[in-house]
């Protein structure tokens, strides 16, 4: 495998995912791990990670410099191309007149010859950067220069040790994916032998020894991942699995069922369904802020698992279907926090539980492969991400009944359309949201005064960034109809029109 050192850069979990897409395995860690630590991993190779911090500010982030000891190649990225420099002897950092951010030509010089390997002397790179490397380290040569960056790259061939100012693993860097292909492959020597297969006979075999004759709960939340965590468990430790269906009144129309179904009909998993729809409105009545909800609603869940648990007897384990995405958004310690997804910030300290969540390294899409591969059907593995908190968060504001069943509504006519067109497949994610604004309208010769739906659908690999769909008009139109017409207490719809970054996919 080859790790990667987090430095807190918002591309790091894209390297991790282009090595793994690679064939090799790949985890992001924390760039506190000791020299040590690291030897035990036995890494093929490590990067650096790029990060928002100067090398020179104090609360800039090091490496145990004993990683440069362990004749392990180590590749840095931008800031973990500046850190090089400035841990090593002869190396230097200073700040660039203009900060670079943005497309910059580099001319790759002879030194970088194995990572620059087949492909042209005269590339386009992305740069995002404040400072510069002014002076390569002992050892180390100049492997390409650009106008604004006389070291874009450098390398030590003997050490095999390397730096690129710019991000090889954005794809507006032309020839990022060979460059990262050099370094795994032709510098670390890693191999492609990584697979779902590998991954799943991994898990199962850590799952079981964690585990032993231990009884774990499982929250099943109704969307792709708790699921995919459920059957995982359940080939793993069979009837030592317990899983907690909380209906939160949260969830989309008839989701409840379908679950039930396929999981307890079809899988024989052992589920216990708990109607906790007054509990969660009780504690989110009044409540508006939506870092607050999501907090509520996790915190919510976790409590009424342990109301749940103190029936059963023994269970040591709780079980939660974690995803890479949430781990990382919800701020490791590098990484800023965007929003606190709720199988991740909501736990409280107190819990008595120890956590199990195997797919804490997996993206969206490995996850939906797992599924597959343990034999879910496609309708379950292939359903859109749904977020924990529910129609919670997409209830801009304070919940009430009535705008859930605005929502709940509205977003089961956008399901029925888009399905009717043949676009789920296309469309990764798509809902409705119910802002809470109203407006006036006129339906037949009156005047209405009523609320307004946005439609929210996107096209995405891993959610981390998302491009709004492009619907067809006609089917936009379709849907505004039905949802107007159908829909009580709503007579305007919108259609956001935003990419993630700078929005985000949900409202809240
Ligand atoms: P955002 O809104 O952060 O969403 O762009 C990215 C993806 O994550 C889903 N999401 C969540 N999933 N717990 C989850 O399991 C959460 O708290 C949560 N919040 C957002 C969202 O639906 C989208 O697919």
């Amino acid at each position: 495998k080859i790790i990667v050192l987090d430095f807190g850069s918002q591309y790091n979990q894209l390297i991790t995912r282009r090595i793994r897409e690679f064939g090799i395995y790949s985890e992001l860690l924390s760039h506190n791990l000791t020299a040590a630590e690291i030897k035990k991993m036995a890494p093929k190779g490590i990067i650096f990670s790029g990060g928002p911090n100067s090398v020179y500010d104090e609360q800039a982030f090091h490496v145990d410099p004993e990683i440069f000891e362990l004749g392990i190649p180590i590749l840095g990225i931008c800031y973990g191309m500046q850190l090089m420099a400035n841990e090593l002897p002869g190396g230097k950092v200073e700040g660039a007149n203009n900060k670079e951010y943005g497309k910059a030509q580099i001319r790759v010089q002879d030194a970088g010859a194995v990572l620059f390997r087949d492909v042209p002397t005269s590339q386009t790179v992305w740069m995002s950067h404040g400072d510069l490397v002014t002076q390569v380290p002992d050892g180390f040569k100049i492997a390409a220069t650009s106008g604004n960056c006389p070291i874009s790259a450098m390398a030590n061939e003997a050490k095999k040790f390397y730096g690129l100012q710019f991000h090889p693993e954005v794809r507006n860097t032309e020839y990022g994916n060979d460059i990262l292909r050099h370094f795994a492959f032709d510098i670390c020597k890693a191999r492609d032998n990584w697979s779902m297969d590998d991954f799943i006979e991994m898990q199962i075999h850590k799952i079981r020894e964690t585990v032993g004759d231990k009884k774990v709960l499982l929250g099943l939340s109704g969307g792709v991942d708790s699921s995919v965590v459920g059957v995982l468990l359940h080939k793993a430790i069979g009837t030592q699995l317990t899983s907690i269906f909380v209906d939160h009144g949260l969830l989309r129309k008839g989701e409840v069922e379908q679950v039930m179904d396929s999981l307890k009909g079809k899988f024989g998993l052992n589920i216990i369904q708990v109607d906790a729809k007054k509990r969660f409105m009780d504690k989110l009545t009044g409540v508006s802020d939506p870092e607050k909800k999501r907090k509520i609603i996790g915190n919510e869940f976790i409590r009424v698992f342990d109301d749940e648990a103190a029936k059963l007897d023994g269970i040591d384990f709780l079980a939660q279907g974690t995803l890479y995405t949430d781990v990382i958004e919800s701020g490791t310690d590098t990484a800023q926090t965007i929003k606190s997804h709720h199988n991740v910030g909501g736990l409280p300290d107190d819990i008595k539980f120890k956590l199990i969540e195997p797919l804490r390294t997996l993206f969206k899409d490995e996850t939906r492969e797992l599924g597959e591969r343990l034999g879910m059907p496609s309708e379950l593995v292939w359903r859109q991400p749904f977020p924990g908190p529910g129609l919670g968060i997409r209830v801009i504001g304070e919940i009430t009944e009535e705008k859930l069943t605005i929502v709940r509504d509205s977003d089961l006519i956008l399901r029925e359309e888009i399905a009717k067109h043949g676009l789920e497949r296309e469309i990764w994610q798509y809902f409705t949201v119910l802002p809470g604004i109203r407006s006036v309208g006129v339906m037949g010769d009156g005047r209405t005064y009523d609320y307004t739906v946005g439609i929210r659908a996107v096209t995405s690999i891993d959610g981390m960034t998302a491009d709004f769909a492009k619907i067809p008009w006609d089917v936009l139109q379709a849907i505004s109809v039905r949802i107007v017409n159908e829909v009580a207490h709503v007579n305007r719809v919108v259609y956001d029109i935003t990419s993630k970054p700078p929005a985000t996919i949900e409202w809240e």
